[in-house]
């Protein structure tokens, strides 16, 4: 099996309750750290296309800046409209303090 990940970051850039969205070929994915386990996901809502890097993390949902909808970040799911489709979940490995993110995660 083709191994896809790609280092992305290092642990230590990301505290907990910090995020960072970076290019992983042509997705733009967004990494978090919640309480220091690592995931990663589309760094673009899923309603109007807003940079959710710019939105805010509160608990364990992250609320996009534009129109407020808020999403699971361990499971991508929308918790609130105006967003109804789940982001997009990659997986992510943790390997020597690097941050790797590899394909979409499809369960
Ligand atoms: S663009 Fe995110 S809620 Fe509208």
């Amino acid at each position: 099996m083709p191994d896809d990940f790609v280092k992305v970051a290092q642990t230590d850039d990301l505290k907990p309750g910090q995020m960072k969205a970076v290019d992983v070929g042509d997705d733009r994915v967004l990494i978090v750290n919640l309480n220091g386990s690592y995931h990663a996901m589309d760094d673009t809502c899923s309603h109007a296309f807003a940079a959710l890097s710019e939105g805010d993390i509160v608990g364990g949902e992250i609320e996009c800046p534009l129109h407020g909808a808020t999403f699971d970040i361990a499971t991508g799911e929308a918790l609130s409209p105006p967003a109804s489709q789940p982001l997009t979940l990659y997986q992510v490995r943790v390997e020597d303090g690097d941050i790797l993110v590899g394909p979409p995660d499809t369960g």
